[in-house]
């Protein structure tokens, strides 16, 4: 891969130490994983690196520890998840640094699996300290970080390593940077990107940026009810941020300024009251009843973004078209997530989507496996739309 160094560059890497940084900040209720997808995705590099006789060390974190080590933020239970999923034994280290891990370390045969405590355990980590670097590097002799989704943070286990240690993208990080080329680094045009989700507030940057590099910007979501008012559009007791009609305006100018179509509802999905299996109507855009909330899009406007969909050769998505998690408010995002995975599979559309909630949107539509990239990524995924370069990926270009 063009740019940085991958696992086909290591070298022989047996009885050798390598630090893996990977993501296992994975959803957790009652003890149990309930969405295994980021175990799941480390598995390649972690057999690769085995096979070939490596130490493969493992380096997460878990939540966002305020206090240093609590059971709460322990990675000991994700240690067992994780070999649970990648059927092969899992060592565990409880701490990151130290006596305790140097010990556990030592003990390693080759092709052995270990994973050390929370890295956010230690506040240097979060601050990137050299000394603590020091002390996470002490166990390791290469860096492999196959953490995208935990790349957006410049912290000593995602960023300060691979200036201590040789360092190398694992499989996972090289997929999500080929896939994220393909999607706006350097696309077959024209590119189509949806965005949804609740607020305009928490993706002015990524609008702004995505009007410049698309052909055409789908508008969905309760962020739609800010544009559709800025417009002058009555949307009755919708979620909308009306302070923020001016930003709206800015993103629809820059827009037309580089030729971005922006599509908006025409037409919506209103009820009184924001609950499953709440009593609800389509009306035309213009017609939403005064006493009434907008929680999906029409059947109209799915149809606009389906003939969009079409039209282009690259798809990027982010952020549902409704409320997706109540029924019937999921049907628009489900119906326009199966038309582009339709088209994926027809091969003729590059469809790449990622962030938050969009995951779940598409795994509830039951066509994650179908597109053509689908992002673990939350943040970090809305920081590369937002076109902003991320700590954990620049530390690893050639
Ligand atoms: C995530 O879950 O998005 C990543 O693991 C990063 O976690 P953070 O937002 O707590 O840094
Ligand atoms: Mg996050």
């Amino acid at each position: 891969m063009a740019g940085f160094k991958t696992l086909d560059d290591i070298g022989a890497v047996s009885g050798k130490r390598v630090l893996v940084r990977v993501d296992l900040n994975v959803p957790v209720a009652d003890g149990k994983v309930t969405d295994a997808t980021r175990i799941e995705r480390i598995g390649p590099t972690i057999a690769e690196l085995s096979k070939k006789g490596a130490k493969v060390i493992l380096l997460a974190h878990f939540g966002r520890p305020k206090d240093g080590p609590s059971d709460e933020f322990s990675l000991e239970p994700i240690a067992r998840a994780t070999a649970d999923v990648l059927g092969r034994p899992v060592g565990f280290a409880a701490d990151c640094i130290g006596a305790k891990a140097a010990d556990a370390v030592a003990a390693m045969k080759d092709g052995d699996v270990l994973l050390l405590e929370n890295t956010r355990f230690h506040k240097a980590e979060e601050k990137n300290e050299l000394a603590f670097t020091e002390q996470l590097a002490a166990n390791g002799d290469i860096y492999v970080n196959d953490a995208f989704s935990a790349a957006h943070r410049a912290h000593a286990s995602t960023e300060g390593l691979a200036h201590h240690l040789p360092a190398y993208a694992g499989r996972t990080m090289q997929a999500e940077l080929d896939a994220l080329e393909k999607g706006l680094g350097d696309p077959v045009r024209p590119v189509v990107a949806i965005v949804g989700g609740a607020k305009v507030s928490t993706k002015i940057d990524l609008l702004m940026n995505l009007v410049k590099k698309v052909d055409a910007l789908v508008i969905g979501g309760g962020m739609a009810n800010t544009f559709l008012a800025a417009r002058g559009t009555d949307v009755g007791k919708s979620l909308c941020e009306h302070d923020l009609a001016g930003t709206a305006k800015q993103i629809m100018i820059e827009a037309a300024e580089a030729g971005c179509a922006i599509i908006l509802p025409a037409d919506g999905v209103v009820a009184k009251e924001f609950k499953a299996g709440a009593a609800s109507e389509t009306v035309a855009i213009s017609d939403v009843p005064a006493d009434g909330m907008i929680l999906d899009v029409g059947a109209k406007t799915v149809q606009s973004v389906n003939d969009w969909i079409d039209r282009a050769a690259t798809l990027v998505w982010n952020g549902p078209l409704g409320a997706f998690e109540i029924e019937p408010f999921d049907r628009a995002t489900v119906a326009a997530a199966k038309h582009a995975a339709a088209r994926t599979k027809e091969g003729k559309l590059v469809s790449v989507a990622g962030g938050g909630d969009t995951v779940a949107a598409l795994n509830h539509a039951g066509v994650a496996d179908d597109f053509t990239y689908v992002s673990t990524a939350g943040g970090a995924f809305l920081e590369w739309m937002e076109g902003k370069p991320l700590p954990g990926v620049e530390v690893l270009k050639r």
